[in-house]
C-alpha cells in the first residue's frame, strides 16, 4: 500500500475509548488478547492507566500503546514516578514511518505531566527491531525478564506464554514537545 507523503499529519494520537475495543482485535489476529484488552480497559476507567491508539482518516485503528499507572511490580509502575507501557503496536503498513517514535514521544509527555519520571517496558530479546527503537529514545537494559505468563483467552481457555524479554528504561529529563 501507497501511503501518501503526509500521511502522519493526518493520523490522530488520542486516548483510547471503549468503543475501540473490537479495533484491537486487528480483524481476528488478536481476538485471542479479547479478554485481556477488556481487562486492561477496565484499569484504565479505575484511573490505574492510560491507553492511546492511533487513527487515520477512514482507516481502522493503525496503532495503540498502552501504559500501567501501578502495578503489583513497583519495579515495572509504581502509581506515582514509574510507569510501564506496554501492547505498543503499529499496523504493518505504517510501520517505519515515524508513527511509532511519535507516540512514544507522545506518551512520555502525558506521564511527565503527570508526574511520571521514569518509563519501564519489557521487549522481547529477539525483538531487535523494537530494541533498536528503544535504545534510540534513550532507553537502556536494566534486567532481563523470564517472560512467563498466562491469559484466558476468547474460548476461556488458559495460555500460557514464554518470550524471555529484557527490561528497559529511561529518565524522564523533560517534555519531548514543548506545548503540545
Ligand atoms: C515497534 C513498532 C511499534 C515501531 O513502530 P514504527 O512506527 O515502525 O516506529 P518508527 O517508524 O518511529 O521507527 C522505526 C524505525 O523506522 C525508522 N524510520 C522512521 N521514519 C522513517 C522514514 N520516513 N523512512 C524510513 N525509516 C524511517 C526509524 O528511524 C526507526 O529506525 P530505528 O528504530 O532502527 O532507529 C512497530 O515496528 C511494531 O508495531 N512492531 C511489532 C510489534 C512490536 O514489536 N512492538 C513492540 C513490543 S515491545
Amino acid at each position: 500500500m501507497m501511503l501518501p507523503a503526509d500521511w502522519l499529519s493526518r493520523v490522530r494520537i488520542r486516548l483510547m475509548q471503549r468503543t475501540d475495543l473490537p479495533a484491537l482485535e486487528w480483524e481476528g489476529e488478536f481476538t485471542h488478547f479479547r479478554r485481556l484488552f477488556a481487562d486492561t480497559y477496565a484499569r484504565y476507567e479505575d484511573g490505574g492507566a492510560v491507553l492511546w491508539v492511533a487513527e487515520f482518516p477512514n482507516e481502522l485503528l493503525i496503532g495503540q500503546l498502552f501504559v500501567q499507572l501501578n502495578s503489583e511490580r513497583p519495579e515495572l509502575a509504581d502509581g506515582a514516578t514509574r510507569a510501564y507501557v506496554h501492547g505498543f503496536r503499529i499496523r504493518p503498513a505504517y510501520r517505519r514511518g515515524g508513527l511509532g517514535t511519535l507516540m512514544m514521544a507522545i506518551v512520555e509527555d502525558d506521564l511527565f505531566r503527570r508526574g511520571f519520571r521514569m518509563v519501564s517496558l519489557n521487549v522481547a530479546r529477539v525483538n531487535y527491531k523494537a530494541q533498536r527503537l528503544y535504545d534510540r529514545l534513550g532507553y537502556r537494559v536494566v534486567a532481563a525478564e523470564p517472560g512467563e505468563w498466562s491469559y484466558i483467552d476468547q474460548n476461556d481457555m488458559l495460555r500460557y506464554v514464554s518470550e524471555p524479554a529484557w527490561r528497559m528504561q529511561k529518565t524522564l529529563r523533560g517534555l519531548n514537545r514543548p506545548g503540545w
